[in-house]
């Protein structure tokens, strides 16, 4: 006769598939060193509490013990038809290990509700820490690559039309800022998360006067949740950690956007290494940036995540409700997609080629246009003027189909008096970026800072 745990009130079955449409082992397993883990502190604490006695307790970690080994030597049998999640499966194994008189007492003054909370929080607490690397990493990357190829010059774009020249390390430090916000972002998350929900019960609070300060000691906490029923009901910690990850995936796609551009033939400022494209099944000259294109997709099934969780949270009833379970299968792909995601962006720009010829090759001297304006407003021509009289100059450049700094100074000269001959050295790409040496400019030295402000951002 197959039992559920909380058996006791039922007389009839329950539908197939609701069996299955109730499940959650198949996913929820993942926290399965978590749950055990949990299920440690939580019965020392009852040891304290006088709920076990020493040697209950220590058959009680024992058998604990021999479970986690079961699923780490991947010798853990689901039995689908009874083990509902991980936290019933676990529970169910430990009885038939120490057998059901001691195991029947772990639960105590525990509830599922407050359990899964706690497992929940445990895993992204570890997976927040593995990306806080995986991030770190990608951004040493791109502080390496600005440092190195700083020298280089390209065209800078609005409306992805030819603007003004920048340096390439400004173009990809203007991504770098973005993500070490992120990285900022995500360590404020992480204290909301590192926090411990165990002893809050089903809703109300444990009746044995467990010490629950103790147990979020032991589990790596930094803190409690102070209200029972918040403890329970809350999911906040998925819909922040989700609402950060898509704020990232937005970097991610926008950055590997201007790459994928960039990379075209028409462009050809870098080339993807051949670890991350792939070939075409039919046009044997292809080769296509499939990692770049992933990393701009898989962002919208990252926004997904978090707008279906918001969704589902928004009208359920105070404490814990069955809708919380579609908390966890979100949360789990959310957190993959966003954990690949950095390492492949990160794999793609460590192996990125850089083709700085390529860059200077696009430059043209109608980028100058402002270049030009600004000189006359140096001889204390008024900007708006100085619009106007460099629109000339370009209007002339085209008429005539010369370009802008092949005109003639009697050309020039011709369009304003104010014109000298020093005219010529704003026709200089390199004099262009250096001029703009403001804090957050492109000169070299308003670049080198930058660097400085996203290593600083690292520590
Ligand atoms: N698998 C459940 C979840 O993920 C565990 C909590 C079940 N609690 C309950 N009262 N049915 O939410």
């Amino acid at each position: 006769e197959k039992s559920m745990l909380w058996g006791g009130r039922f007389t009839g079955g329950v539908d197939p598939l609701m069996m299955k449409y109730n499940a959650s082992i198949f996913y929820d397993r993942a926290f399965y060193a978590q749950d055990i883990r949990g299920s440690i502190a939580y019965a020392r604490a009852n040891q304290k509490t006088g709920i076990l006695t020493a040697d209950e307790f220590a058959e009680i970690e024992r058998g604990l013990k021999a479970v986690y080994k079961e699923w780490q030597d991947e010798a853990f049998e689901i039995k689908p038809e009874i083990d509902e999640d991980i936290h019933t499966a676990n529970e169910r194994r430990l009885g038939e290990i120490i057998g059901k008189q001691i195991a029947g007492k772990l639960h105590t003054g525990r509830s599922r509700n407050d359990q899964v909370a706690t497992d929940m929080r445990m895993w992204l607490r570890d997976e927040l820490l593995r990306i806080d690397g995986y991030l770190s990493d990608f951004l040493k990357v791109t502080v390496a690559i600005a440092e190195r190829d700083i020298d280089h010059v390209m065209p800078g774009y609005t409306h992805l039309q030819r603007a003004q020249p920048v340096r390439f390390s400004h173009w990809l430090l203007s991504h770098g800022l973005a993500f070490a916000a992120d990285l900022q972002r995500l360590r404020e998350t992480f204290k909301r998360v590192n926090r411990c929900p165990l002893g809050c019960g089903a809703l109300a609070g444990n009746p044995f006067g467990i010490d629950r300060d103790a147990m979020a000691k032991e589990l790596g906490f930094d803190d409690l949740i102070y209200n029972s029923m918040s403890g329970v009901a809350d999911r906040d910690f998925v819909v922040e950690t989700m609402q950060w990850g898509s704020t990232l995936m937005q970097h991610v796609s926008r950055w590997a956007e201007d790459l994928i551009i960039y990379s075209t033939a028409e462009f050809d400022f870098v080339k993807l290494a051949d670890a991350y494209s792939t070939g075409s099944s039919l046009m044997p000259q292809k080769k296509n940036p499939d990692s770049l294109e992933l990393l701009r997709g898989k962002s919208g099934r990252a926004f997904g995540h978090m707008a279906g969780l918001m969704m589902s949270v928004k009208g359920i009833p105070s404490t814990y409700n069955k809708d919380l379970q579609e908390s966890v299968e979100p949360m789990l792909d959310h957190v993959k997609t966003v954990s690949d995601s950095i390492q492949i962006a990160t794999g793609v720009l460590s192996t990125l080629k850089i083709q700085p010829e390529k860059m200077k090759a696009a430059l043209t001297p109608d980028m100058l246009a402002t270049d030009i304006a600004d000189y006359l407003v140096r001889k204390g021509v008024p900007f708006r003027e100085t619009h106007h009289i460099s629109g000339q100059v370009v209007a002339l450049a085209e008429q005539t189909g010369t370009p802008m700094d092949q005109l003639s100074y009697e050309q020039l000269k011709g369009v304003d008096a104010r014109f000298e001959k020093d005219i010529v050295d704003s026709f200089d790409y390199q004099k262009s970026v250096e001029m703009r040496s403001a804090k957050g400019g492109t000169s070299k030295a308003a670049v080198l800072e930058q660097i400085q402000v996203v290593k600083k951002m690292l520590v």
